[in-house]
């Protein structure tokens, strides 16, 4: 039976393939107009969205979404301290669909948003990966977009789980910013 939820990941990683620098920090250069337009605009579109423990959007609709917060803290599903919408995860222990249900979140669209574990753990089963790239920013010993990151390019590692890239859409050529979509046609 085919799924209910389309799993659409979203990250702008550096032109070497990071996400945040060697502290976990997303330098200022990582944060493009055009991408945080379209990443805004995507989650507004979601129904729920799945995330690390370090990784929470700030967006001013992120307090209505429900979401699953990734963490090895709680033995399956737990309810978030201080978010009614949130629900503490671990992975290892619960499917992300148990998760889901448990929102109330019976189907649609699902953003993946990060960080590297999450995206890693969400390879097998991207309907679509948006990847942004700021392309004048590079990030030595950063954290990468997915665990095969830097041995493999982030465009390896989609390609070798199936993903296939779309048109470049550029969101800005002085800073050769630009997003393509990945698809599992
Ligand atoms: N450029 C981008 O598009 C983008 C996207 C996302 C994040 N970021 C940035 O990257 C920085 C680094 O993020 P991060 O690497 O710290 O990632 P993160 O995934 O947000 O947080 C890591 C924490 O999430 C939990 N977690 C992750 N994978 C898990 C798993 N498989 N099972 C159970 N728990 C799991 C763990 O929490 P516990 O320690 O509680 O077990 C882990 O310590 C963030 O500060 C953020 O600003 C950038």
């Amino acid at each position: 039976m085919p799924s209910p939820y389309r799993i659409e990941g979203f990250a702008i990683v550096s032109a070497d393939g990071m996400l945040a620098d060697a502290d976990g920090v997303m330098p200022p250069e990582l944060f493009i107009e055009g991408d945080q337009a379209f990443f805004e605009q995507g989650l507004d579109q979601a129904a729920a969205v799945i995330h690390g423990r370090n990784s929470q959007e700030q967006q001013p609709r992120s307090a209505e979404r429900p979401r699953l917060i990734a963490t090895h803290s709680v033995e399956t599903l737990a309810p978030h301290p201080s978010n009614p919408k949130a629900l503490l995860w671990n992975p290892a222990a619960t499917p992300f669909e148990d998760g889901l249900r448990a929102l109330s979140v019976t189907g649609g669209r699902i953003g993946i948003i990060g960080g590297t574990g999450i995206f890693g753990l969400f390879l097998p089963r991207y309907d679509l990966f948006h990847l942004s790239r700021a392309g004048q920013v590079r990030l030595p010993s950063g954290r990468p977009v997915f665990p095969q990151v830097p041995a493999l390019s982030p465009d390896d590692v989609l390609r070798q789980y199936g993903l296939k890239p779309g048109p470049i859409h550029v969101f800005d050529s002085g800073k050769d910013a630009s997003l393509v979509t990945w698809s599992r046609k």
